[in-house]
């Protein structure tokens, strides 16, 4: 099989591009490296530095059977500050990509989804019929694709699912091989755990009075490589004139406090702690149901969070 990866120079991208090809896929990356990085597009994957809006007429001559597309903004703050970058380039450039599938005749895609679709929900863990009400411009954006692929599915005959990710973590480590989080602006806990354990400098906790058992945020975390194994799973299983929205985390919650004396435990060393007031957005819990990404996939996490944590710490160290 030949897949284009959209954001192929991104986190979540590079590992599902490396892990293609090393189920003897060919790969090839379009990202436009406005946050990615080129040093990140897997060797042996080939590489095109451009918009995923100007895919027309090159995709064509690519001549792939399918799509995993990445390429996104996706800082839930940013995009409630600049909503118009997350519309014009989430939105309005994953219509232009579907179309230029459409014109090439590319009729499968897995989509990165978000659990921010389904903004603060009334009953935990999360299921896909949940009510989908995202509390960001972010969210919104990946809802409008979830809704526009239900329709493409529908009209043109599309094979597509979308992947609801929950709280990514973690790298793919191991014999030369190094892909992970790599952020210009860092928001994500896990990282800014590392780097306050490893450097001592306090790291802020956004809220210590939600109705949880610690006080703290409680988040579904996964680990990368299982998140990019259900990728390409779902690439096998798409079909045509269907669209499938999965959820896809572990179905455990841990609190932002557990996260915490996790990276203390991988890295030898508490993680310095400043106890701020709530972050605008946070919903206190967010845990997902995976069961039907378990039924349609045949997939189930295998990597827990000490497991996700030693990886992204192993990556960090460089
Ligand atoms: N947190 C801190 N301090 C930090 C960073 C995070 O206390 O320095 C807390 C947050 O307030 C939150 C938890 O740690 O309670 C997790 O925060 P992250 O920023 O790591 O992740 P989010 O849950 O906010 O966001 C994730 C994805 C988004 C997606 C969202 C769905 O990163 O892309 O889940 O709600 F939109």
């Amino acid at each position: 099989m030949r897949v284009l990866v959209t954001g192929g120079a991104g986190y979540i991208g590079s590992v599902v591009a490396a892990q293609l090809l090393a189920s003897g896929a060919e790969v090839v990356v379009v990202d436009d490296l406005s946050t990615g990085h080129a040093d990140a597009v897997p060797p042996g994957a080939e590489f095109h530095e451009r918009n995923i809006a100007e895919l027309d007429p090159v995709l064509g001559d690519w001549r792939v059977d399918a799509v995993v597309h990445f390429a996104a903004k996706s800082l839930v703050g940013e995009s409630t500050e600049n909503p118009a970058l997350y519309w014009r380039n989430n939105v309005i450039g994953t219509v232009a990509l579907l179309d230029s599938m459409r014109a090439s005749g590319v009729e499968r895609i897995v989509f990165s989804s978000s659990a921010a679709t389904y903004g603060i929900a009334e009953h935990q863990p999360i299921t896909e019929d949940a009510p989908a009400r995202p509390t960001s411009a972010y969210g919104a954006s990946k809802l409008a694709i979830d809704l526009a692929l239900a329709d493409y599915a529908r009209a043109y005959g599309l094979a597509a699912i979308s992947l609801r990710y929950f709280n990514v973590a973690g790298a793919l480590v191991g014999d030369g091989v190094r892909f992970g989080e790599r952020h210009a602006t860092e928001t994500h806990l896990v990282p800014n755990a590392l780097r306050a354990a490893a450097t001592g400098t306090p790291m802020p906790v956004f809220g210590t009075d939600y109705p949880t058992p610690d006080g703290t945020c409680v988040r579904d975390y996964i680990h990368v490589v299982d998140l990019a194994d259900a990728h390409l799973r779902a690439l096998e299983a798409v079909e045509t004139g269907r669209h499938r929205v999965l959820n896809l985390g572990s179905g455990l919650g841990h609190s932002v406090r557990e996260v915490l004396d996790a990276v203390g435990r991988v890295v030898g060393r508490d993680v310095p702690v400043d106890e701020q007031p709530r972050r605008a957005g946070d919903p206190a819990t967010l845990v997902a149901s995976n069961a039907e990404a378990g039924s349609v996939l045949g997939w189930r996490p295998a990597r827990a969070l000490e497991s996700m944590i030693a990886d992204a710490w192993e990556f960090e160290q460089g």
